[in-house]
């Protein structure tokens, strides 16, 4: 049961790394914009806080995707998750990137049926985008479920569920509830997991 934070924000990580609760950080292209700073240079950054499970996000073509994959991990080792989109060539670039021993992160999971492919292209995770689905008028946490339930009953344990696109306490608890190995939050909700009104009143 792992909490990612789902950031390129170097002083927030810090600021909740040191809770010694946090077990990853996932990024993408917009965040990273964001923080509008060079690229490597937040990858060093996080690496040096001393989180060991970094996902970073590649873009392109598949060609692309495996040489920037390939650097990624050259430059930061086994902290590198690398983290491609849920396409025919994100997939090539998955199991190109699974054959060289590299951690991959397949991003944009919206079916059970991508799911599946994921697992066979040898992703270390897979990232249902809970959040969007509901935006979408569809049930999140009900993909969680169908995607625990073929990968417990098709005994697939090399690939874990990485709940993305987690926007509230509620969610946290359900995915976890629902299998997800891992959820990454945006990092306003994780000062919120230790909330409760009641522990409050219980205070005083
Ligand atoms: C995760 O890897 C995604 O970057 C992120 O969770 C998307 O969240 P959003 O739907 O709130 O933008």
């Amino acid at each position: 049961m792992r909490i990612f934070l789902d950031t390129a924000d170097t002083a927030v990580i810090r600021k909740h790394w040191d809770t010694g609760l946090i077990d990853g950080v996932t990024t993408n292209p917009t965040l990273m914009m964001k923080a509008g700073r060079n690229v490597d240079d937040v990858y060093q950054e996080i690496k040096d806080i001393g989180v060991t499970d970094i996902s970073m996000e590649v873009v392109g073509s598949g060609a692309d995707m495996i040489n920037e994959g390939l650097r990624l991990h050259k430059t930061f080792g086994q902290c590198a998750t690398i983290k491609v989109p849920m396409t025919k060539e994100g997939l090539l670039a998955c199991r190109t990137l699974f054959g060289e021993g590299i951690n991959v992160n397949v991003t944009l999971i919206f079916s059970a049926a991508q799911a599946i492919l994921a697992a066979k292209a040898g992703a270390k995770y897979v990232s249902p985008f809970v959040g969007r689905v509901d935006d979408n008028s569809f049930d999140g946490i009900e993909l969680i479920d169908q995607i625990s339930d073929i990968y417990t009953i098709q005994n697939i344990r090399k690939t874990e569920i990485l709940a993305a696109s987690v926007r509230d306490v509620k969610t946290v608890s359900d995915s976890f509830a629902s299998g997800a190995h891992v959820v990454t939050i945006a990092p306003p909700v994780f000062p919120q997991l230790f909330y409760h009104v009641l522990t409050d009143h219980g205070l005083y």
